[in-house]
């Protein structure tokens, strides 16, 4: 059983596929209108999300399924103290596809370890965020043509940044393409995303607290809300939440071309004024959203149908069990405790977590 938990799962083919289908869909949309006809999606959202459940909702039902599920952690059995791995074998008896979001770190791949239908992760704490990236790159593909020898200014968050650490992960397998890392010294990008994606890659990357020093390198800018929910120090938010704003004075040292992205929702990041200007994409990277996720169902339902293998990242004969404990709070090894402490030496030697990255000691 193939599932999405990490952008990486899939390969840089598969990935253009996807965004081939997603082009098909936006020009054919009534070639889809039945194609999942009889199937369910559930949608099992433990945090806060507009975009991403609506839009999870809406490909689902353009593609003549149904859907069903719950938006608020309040509401569903998770509040009364079951496990992930038991509300996942559950849904499984409901629904032929999961989409899931949680504050916990690993949460999409303890589920998808245990339902017996695809699991995508819909966001997992500040970890990952694979199907914004999707609609991140379908955005890129459409406005650049591509993504070899792109210049991407990552702006605002970097720390707790699901969608950032996704579309590196995304980005660092085409050529030639930069990152110039913008956020203040408190935000900057986790060393396992630093470490494990960039430098692994070979990715040329820089770090700036400048936007203004940035800007006028860049062939996409991509900003990002400063993740208040994730802050355990609230006053450390109130200093930093108003990093950024990116204005249409700031846009003047921008290349003509340069593409704007967001993965929405704003808060302060982007005056609304820019979204004026012909370089803004944040709306139209929403609505690209809905095909992805269209074409990323069709391709996890075939594969569900064709091929009844269960993928198993835990057969990995390199993970080391028990040894070393997972310190991350947010890790899901520390609220679900059936699991066992499981880590895996990269390449640079670090040892870390399986479920959440984080370095294990
Ligand atoms: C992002 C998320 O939830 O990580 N939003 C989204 O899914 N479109 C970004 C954010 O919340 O700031």
């Amino acid at each position: 059983m193939r599932s999405l938990i990490d952008v990486t799962d899939f390969s840089v083919d598969e990935l253009y596929s996807l965004i081939h289908t997603a082009n098909d869909i936006i020009e054919n949309p009534k070639k889809y209108a039945e194609a999942c006809k009889g199937k369910k999606l559930a949608t099992l959202f433990f945090e806060p999300s507009t975009r991403t459940r609506l839009s999870f909702e809406a490909a689902m039902l353009e593609l003549g399924g149904s859907v069903l599920g719950f938006s608020e952690a309040s509401s569903s059995s998770a509040a009364k103290g079951e496990s992930i791995a038991d509300t996942a074998k559950v849904v499984s008896c409901y629904a032929d596809i999961i989409a899931m979001r949680s504050p916990i770190e690993g949460a999409a791949l303890v589920a998808s370890q245990n339902a017996s239908v695809p699991v995508i992760n819909a966001g997992d704490g500040g970890h990952c965020h694979p199907t914004q990236t999707l609609a991140d790159l379908l955005t890129i593909y459409r406005e650049k043509g591509g993504f070899d020898n792109l210049t991407i200014g990552y702006c605002g968050d970097l720390k707790y940044g699901r969608t950032v650490h996704s579309l590196l992960g995304a980005m660092s397998r085409y050529k030639n393409v930069k990152a110039v890392l913008i956020s203040p010294k408190e935000l900057s990008l986790p060393d396992y995303v630093k470490h494990d994606v960039l430098e692994k890659s070979g990715m040329e990357y820089q770090e700036t607290a400048s936007l203004e020093d940035a800007i006028p390198s860049l062939d996409v800018l991509y900003m990002t809300r400063i993740q208040r929910e994730r802050f355990d120090d609230k006053d450390e938010y109130e200093r930093l939440k108003d990093s950024y704003v990116l204005t249409v004075q700031k846009l003047q040292s921008a290349k003509e071309n340069m593409c704007i992205l967001h993965p929405l929702p704003r808060v302060n990041e982007i005056s609304v004024k820019v979204d004026d200007d012909r370089r803004a994409c944040y709306f139209k990277q929403a609505l690209y959203g809905k095909y992805m996720r269209m074409a990323l169902i069709l391709k996890l339902l075939d594969e569900a149908n064709a091929n009844a293998v269960r993928e198993d990242r835990f057969a990995d004969k390199d993970i080391i069990y028990d040894t070393h404990k997972c310190s991350n709070p947010k890790c899901a090894c520390a609220s679900q405790q059936e699991l066992r402490h499981a880590c895996k030496r990269s390449e640079n030697g670090i040892l870390r977590c399986v479920y959440c990255d984080k370095e294990v000691r």
